[in-house]
């Protein structure tokens, strides 16, 4: 949930780390604070607020000499924000400054045994205890204490360590929290991703669970669990530096909104043939697919949004049973899955703290996984028997987008591939929808050009609204329940999906003069249903914005507010009907000027349970 940076180097350390801290406010961003060593000792700065206010109290970091150092970005979970919380934090003596990502649980105790010793604590953190036991098990050798103090830790963590007796070497160490550590000529970086260093570095080398580094200017140290050296071989990252910028839009949602056609052709192409699929899997092989029996797919947010959707579509393609559940409700309710069951996990940062719990146990029941992951060497995707990978590329909103259709498009193609190996559909439907499939990225492409003036507009006459009901019936109930996501999480209208048959049984009490309904109707069998539910709210007066593929003319005429998609397999109009909610959440989030990329309370990477 918090963004860790660190550099080390021959460059001035505080601009370089505000500026990764600027890449990586999306994972946090109620307070900020910077740490640098020099000879001196430490000096640290923080600030309550965005970034911006530790920007200007530094001079853009003008204002802090020395070459190492490291910065935090946070959000909140252990004390309210403020500058006494934000981190780094100071140990007793002030001879190391720790950043910390992730949840240390046994906080509580390890104060207790810290302060028996004379420890005096400032913060309301859990993460200072980590300072104080650093200083605690001192014993002259960074590296060894930083592996006695890391074992004590329960919990989760991603961690930047400075000494003071060492302003040429920055230490970390992570547990279930990301980190990355950056290499380029005569520098060394550390960070909780990939993005925050891409200015900097493309040569990467991934800290695994219970390892612990040394980063210098001119080389680097990892050691494992036991505290023995480890060789790691650095990897080159594909993403660039243009990738984590705006490039001349006024949000990233909006840019990576345009970013979809590219982003679902680079998913899809590479396992469309024509005339069938193939996922360029690495352990699961056709036989394994064969003998499943049913899937249990589990995720967090719209991730589990686009399980739904996935849901839907493989069900009916390859009559198989596909049971979706939350990924932070996965443990607790006994889920039945055994070595039959194939557990699908979709997770955009692949760092997500409940999905990769939900993976543990479901390799612990006995189930084969794999996971639909977009951070190559993420957690989730090092722990999965298989990964298909998206290919949405690095993506900095807060509200996902590219990220979420990216999802559903691998669904389809895993629902293709399945149903081709057992055999559930006759090649000619899996060729035709293949070749459906292909033309999704073009459709989409087109329908945000064509439809964001229309969009714009609704947008500019709904944005006062205070709630929105979405409503569908099939695949468009699971498309509405993202499309209502969308709309709250940046606008703050508060908004929610219903299958449009259950309005009936209870929301429609809701439904009052100008209440907004925003109808999915995509799917030419259920038209006839979905036009007698938004006749129901109409008739007790909601003003209904509809978004529908009709090429009959079935809704022609009836309505003021509408949106019509490009002419597609209906099966695929979940991706299409996405692309037009996206808008619809931006513009409404623009008109009443948010902060769009950073809506209040959330972060992108939600590391905590
Ligand atoms: C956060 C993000 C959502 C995302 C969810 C799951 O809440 O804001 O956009 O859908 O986490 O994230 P994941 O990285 O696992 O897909």
């Amino acid at each position: 949930m918090c963004g860790i940076v660190g550099y080390v180097g021959k460059l001035q350390a505080a601009p370089v780390l505000l500026e990764g801290l600027a890449k990586l406010e999306y994972r946090g961003y109620d307070s900020s604070g910077i740490a640098v060593v020099r000879p001196d000792g430490i000096e640290t700065v923080k600030a309550k607020g965005r970034l911006k206010n530790l920007q200007a109290l530094t001079d853009d970091g003008k204002k802090l000499s020395g070459s190492t150092g490291i910065g935090h970005t946070r959000w909140a979970t252990h004390g309210a924000p403020s500058d006494t919380n934000a981190h780094p934090h100071m140990s007793g003596q002030k001879k190391f400054a720790i950043v910390h990502n992730g949840i240390i649980e046994n906080y509580l105790e390890l104060k207790e045994f810290l302060i028996g010793r004379g420890f005096r604590f400032q913060s309301d953190t859990d993460t200072e205890v980590v300072a104080h036991l650093i200083e605690h098990y001192f014993s002259g050798s960074m590296t060894e204490t930083l592996h006695k103090a890391v074992n004590k830790l329960k919990g989760s963590y991603a961690l930047g360590v400075l000494y003071a007796g060492e302003p040429d070497r920055l230490y970390c160490a992570r547990k279930d929290s990301p980190l990355v550590i950056g290499l380029s000529a005569g520098a060394g970086f550390v960070a909780s991703d990939m993005p925050a260093l891409l200015a900097h570095t493309r040569r990467f080398i991934l800290l695994d669970d219970n390892e612990t580094a040394c980063i210098r200017a001119d080389g680097f140290d990892i050691y494992n669990a036991n505290n023995e050296p480890v060789e790691k071989e650095p990897f080159t990252a594909e993403w660039d530096v243009a990738a984590a910028e705006k490039d001349g839009f006024p949000h990233f949602m909006l840019k990576e909104i345009h970013e979809q056609p590219r982003a679902l052709r680079q998913t899809l192409s590479p396992r469309l043939a024509a005339s069938n699929v193939e996922l360029h899997l690495k352990k699961l092989t056709r036989e394994a697919f064969a003998a499943f029996d049913c899937l249990h797919i589990a995720a967090c947010g719209s991730a589990y949004h686009a399980g739904i959707v996935g849901k839907y579509f493989i069900e009916k393609l390859c009559r198989i049973p596909v049971q979706v559940t939350l990924a932070s409700e996965f443990r607790y309710c006994d889920p039945l899955i055994d070595d039959r069951t194939l557990t699908v996990i979709i997770s955009q940062s692949g760092e997500t703290a409940d999905t990769l719990a939900a993976l543990r146990e479901a390799k612990r029941l006995g189930s084969a996984v794999l996971s639909i992951v977009n951070v190559v060497g993420s957690s989730i995707a090092r722990e999965s028997d298989d990964v298909l990978y998206t290919a949405a590329g690095p993506e900095i909103s807060v509200a996902t987008t590219k990220g979420y259709t990216t999802q559903v498009s691998a669904l389809y193609l895993l629902g293709l591939y399945l149903a081709g190996i057992k055999e559930t559909a006759a090649p000619k439907t899996l060729a035709a929808y293949a070749g459906a499939l292909a033309e999704l990225p073009a459709l989409v492409e087109r329908m945000i050009g064509d439809a964001t003036p229309a969009v714009q507009l609704l947008a500019s006459l709904f944005h006062g609204a205070n709630d929105a009901y979405y409503i569908g019936r099939g695949t468009d109930y699971a498309a509405a329940m993202e499309g209502a996501l969308k709309l709250k999480e940046i606008s703050y209208i508060h908004a929610e999906a219903y299958a449009a048959g259950e309005l009936k049984h209870g929301t429609i009490s809701l439904i009052e003069k100008g209440s907004l309904v925003v109808a999915l109707a995509t799917d030419p069998a259920l038209y006839p249903k979905i036009r007698s539910n938004i006749t129901e709210v109409r008739t007790r007066g909601a003003v209904v914005f509809l978004v529908t593929d009709d090429k009959s003319g079935f809704f022609a005429g009836e309505y003021e507010y509408i949106v019509t998609l490009p002419d597609a397999e209906p099966a695929f109009s979940a991706v299409l009907s996405a692309a037009v909610m996206q808008l619809f959440g931006y513009y409404t989030a623009a008109a009443k000027g948010l902060d769009i990329d950073k809506p209040r309370n959330l972060a992108k990477s939600v590391t905590v349970e």
